[in-house]
């Protein structure tokens, strides 16, 4: 089975080409890791990458509650148990550095949340009280931009001397780089919006600046062309992830791109939708992860068919620490419960159960 396989990322030989895609938990009061992420991960290690739920590079970037955040020491020392534990089980493990621009509040941080335009997203605030409306972002100026990108920078460093194997820049589902990249919610008129090439200039910033701390292959890239979560609407998204997709291709030296599938088209039904790998795999020639939906079967015949390189699983890597032993047994998967998704403790979250626990008990 070409799941199974060994795969070669850059200078890691990843044991299968199973990826635990990055999902958030809510485990991390105080924004610290601890212990109980680290046996959460830890019993996730078999898969032939972790990426990490999304983990804000500074205080006004985390939009969640209890959250964990990537830029002070206390953080470091946390995470630096999670991949230590992961490593102890022979996995690897890279960093989700995250901003999640407007899709913030106030209520987190006592600051107003940031985008590239005053537009506030549609929807409620998630917030442990009830729901809350969204404020109208500050649009950044070109100085705070370029803050930003010192702490995507600063991100960087703090995985790396936290012992994670690489970092994923999350440029997906409606976050701030995903903001900038659209029409619908960046409508700068400077060199940072307007034409694709403009509405690109963050990420590729983002990402030229975490690979300076990371100049061996380790930085990957996730997008979301097909997406419209948080308001993120484009004009013509095929265009955008296009351009954006070509961009990245010329930066030989990233990990991966790593693409949440969907179809790609306008936020009504559309034809002319595109394959949201396809396009990718189209444009794109380096190791290309794709997630979303994928049961076994369809993750193999889309490696066959040399779609992707590698197959993220999100749900069933939640409800299943043993995923890889039971696609190599062929058996049964246990169901995600959703109600303990974004919840606290360890029920839904350490106590699924593997094979092994159940063979102990019958
Ligand atoms: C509980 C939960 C939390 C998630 N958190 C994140 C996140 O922090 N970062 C991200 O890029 N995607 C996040 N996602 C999206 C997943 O990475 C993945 O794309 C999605 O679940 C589809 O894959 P699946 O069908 O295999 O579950 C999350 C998904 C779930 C279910």
């Amino acid at each position: 089975m070409r799941l199974l396989e060994k795969y070669p990322l850059g200078n890691v030989t990843l044991a299968n080409r199973i990826v635990m895609a990055p999902m958030t938990r809510n485990r991390a009061p105080g924004g610290i890791p601890n212990e109980r992420m680290a046996t959460y991960y830890a019993q996730r290690a078999s898969v032939g990458l972790i990426v990490s739920e999304g983990t804000q590079v500074t205080a006004v970037g985390q939009g969640y509650q209890d959250t964990p955040g990537i830029y002070t020491g206390a953080q470091r020392e946390g995470w630096r148990d999670v991949t230590n534990a992961v490593h102890a089980g022979g996995g690897h493990i890279f960093a989700q550095l995250w901003h999640v621009g407007r899709v913030s509040h106030s209520y987190y941080h006592g600051m107003v949340p940031v985008a590239p335009s005053p537009i506030p997203p549609p929807g409620k605030a998630y917030i442990p009280e009830g729901p809350l409306p969204y404020e109208t972002p500050h649009a950044l100026e070109v100085k705070e931009i370029a803050e930003i990108v010192g702490q995507f920078r600063h991100a960087a460093t703090i995985a790396r001397e936290a012992g994670f194997d690489g970092v994923e820049i999350h440029g997906a589902n409606g976050y701030l780089i995903d903001q900038f990249l659209r029409s619908g919610t960046n409508q700068r008129v400077d060199q940072y919006g307007g034409s694709i090439e403009n509405r690109c200039r963050f990420l590729l910033e983002v990402t030229h600046a975490v690979m300076d701390v990371w100049d061996d292959r380790r930085v990957g890239v996730r997008l979301s062309p097909g997406g419209t979560t948080n308001g993120a609407v484009d004009e013509d998204p095929v265009a955008t992830f296009s351009g954006a997709i070509s961009a990245l291709e010329q930066l030989s030296a990233l990990a991966y791109l790593h693409i949440v599938e969907a179809p790609v088209g306008t936020s009504g039904p559309d034809e002319r939708a595109v394959c949201a790998t396809e396009l990718a795999r189209s444009l794109y020639t380096g190791t290309l992860i794709s997630t979303g939906g994928y049961s076994p079967e369809s993750a193999e015949h889309a490696l066959q068919r040399q779609l992707a390189d590698l197959i993220g699983f999100g749900r069933l890597s939640i409800a299943n620490p043993d995923l890889v032993e039971r696609v190599r047994v062929g058996t049964t998967f246990n169901e995600p419960d959703r109600q303990t998704f974004y919840s606290r403790g360890d029920r839904g979250y350490l106590d699924y159960p593997t094979l092994a626990t159940v063979a102990h008990n019958s």
